[in-house]
């Protein structure tokens, strides 16, 4: 079996605690995949420095070997807090109001990419397959090219791929497009994403596109296809049925007093909709007083990026917004909105969810939402929750039977979470059934398989 190299912006080698740690779904999900292959996960740790060495520091944690640089001031500033989140996220989540083109950016988002391609151009062995994740590498493969590479390389993005119109907002949109074609597989969340890089191919590349999943530009060739990731569903299951979880559970029981649970877990991100999600639960309360004593909102939203203007700006806005609805609603010994900063462990978000008798994730605009899919497998099979999910997370194409909703309507909120409380047992447990099935046979298992192995199956570039 071929060794894997999975290379993305952040690293996070598996622990022997994974089940019961913090790591985030992605993290999760890319220590999975190492699990088989012997590999090697590379990537920046997270430091500055004042001046860029390209040293690599080395860690081994259950037969997987991190590789971590670190970048200086200038890059972070440039490619992680510039291009990356200030350009390519908001407009790959369809915010142009918020996408920041600046020269400086592009340039540094290039230099952290040859940075990348130079430090770990002399890990790679001949026969490795080499996996690039999301779209802080997005350029990472041609690099490698231009360094003589001939590996099967392939390229998964992990946020949405934006609308054509879009797209071409962004300066020098082409060569970011083309210098993708270097790559032999590329992974989309949904088919939605894939069908929008398609269209974008075709428009402004003069592309086509095959129905069997080959794309051709001029004499290259790529395969793109829709691989929706995954939870690790054993691993949570784990994580479910351990202690910590158990504690978590009675800690949320005990604590919500008989009231009725409504929760949500999210990166402080605009995209996740926070805003329009608490507005629309205070529009329920407006409009169903009865219901007020009944239940509360548990919001988790852990902050992230706060270098980024946009990111402080929104957590003011929630900082506002949560004071505001607590301060109309409360009652002496009730309060409406639970508005959480800190963010918990996989084992005590299991036992939370569990606990919560209502989902609420609402995102705008999400490439998948993996919150949605550990919602659903930590449920009482015989009591289980409703999840209400936007119709823009990458994860409605799979779990249809939620409760779907339009993020941005208060009114559909509002309608949505009365629905869930009136929800009878009968139709919690049918619905429940049908998300459990796809939510583990669409694990990250399958995944990685599907992504793996249609990397195995590419033509290697020195004919083998
Ligand atoms: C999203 C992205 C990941 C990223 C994560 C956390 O899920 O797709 O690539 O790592 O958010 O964001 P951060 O900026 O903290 O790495």
């Amino acid at each position: 079996m071929s060794r894997l190299i999975v290379i993305s912006n952040r690293v996070s080698a598996p622990r022997a605690d994974s089940a019961t740690g913090a790591q985030g779904g992605l993290a999760v999900a890319l220590a999975a995949a190492l699990r088989d292959h012997k590999g090697l996960w590379f990537g920046w740790s997270g430091e500055k420095t004042e001046e860029f060495t390209g040293d690599i520091a080395f860690h081994r944690h259950g037969g997987v070997t991190s590789a971590t640089i670190d970048l200086e001031e200038q890059d972070v500033d440039e490619y992680y807090n510039g291009y990356a989140n200030r350009t390519l996220w908001p407009l790959f989540h369809y915010r142009i109001d918020l996408a920041e083109y600046d020269r400086s950016f592009a340039g540094g988002y290039e230099r952290v990419n040859e940075r990348f391609a130079d430090t770990v151009g002399p890990l790679i062995e001949p026969d490795d397959l080499v996996w690039v994740h999301d779209y802080h590498l997005i350029p990472l493969g041609q690099q490698l090219r231009q360094r003589g590479l001939r590996n099967r390389i392939g390229f998964f993005l992990h946020i949405p791929w934006p609308p054509a119109r879009l797209m071409v907002s962004l300066p020098f949109h082409e060569g970011l497009v083309l210098s993708m074609l270097a790559y032999d597989v590329i992974g989309f969340q949904t088919e939605e994403w894939l069908e929008s890089f398609r269209h974008y191919v075709e428009r402004e590349l003069g592309g086509h596109c095959d129905p069997d999943g080959t794309i051709h530009v001029g004499d290259r060739s790529v395969h793109a296809a829709a691989y929706p990731i995954g939870i690790d569903y054993r691993e949570f299951e784990t994580a479910v049925a351990s202690p910590k979880a158990r504690k978590a559970f009675e800690r949320m029981r005990q604590s919500a007093a008989g009231r009725q649970t409504i929760i949500g877990v999210d990166r402080l991100d605009y995209s996740k909709g926070l805003e329009e999600r608490f507005l629309g639960y205070r529009r329920f309360l407006e409009e169903h007083a009865e219901c007020r004593l009944k239940l509360f909102l548990l919001q988790i939203a852990p902050p992230s990026r706060g270098e980024v203007d946009t990111y402080e700006v929104i957590r003011e806005r929630l900082d506002e917004l949560s004071g505001r609805i607590n301060g109309e609603f409360a009652e002496v010994d009730w309060v409406p909105l639970r508005y959480v900063n800190q963010g918990y462990g996989r084992a005590d978000l299991a036992g939370f969810y569990r606990a919560a008798e209502i989902a609420l994730i609402t995102p705008l605009r999400d490439g998948m939402n993996l919150v949605a899919k550990e919602y659903v497998a930590a449920q009482d099979p015989k009591d289980p929750g409703v999840l209400i999910l936007s119709r823009f997370a990458g994860a409605a194409l799979q779990l249809k039977d939620a409760i779907l909703v339009n993020p941005y309507s208060k009114e559909e909120i509002s309608d949505a979470i009365l629905q869930a409380l009136n929800m009878p047992k009968a139709e919690r447990v049918r619905r429940w059934r049908a998300l459990n099935e796809n939510v583990r046979r669409e694990d990250v298992v399958a995944w990685r398989k599907a992504f793996v192995g249609a990397l195995e199956g590419a033509e290697s570039r020195s004919g083998g």
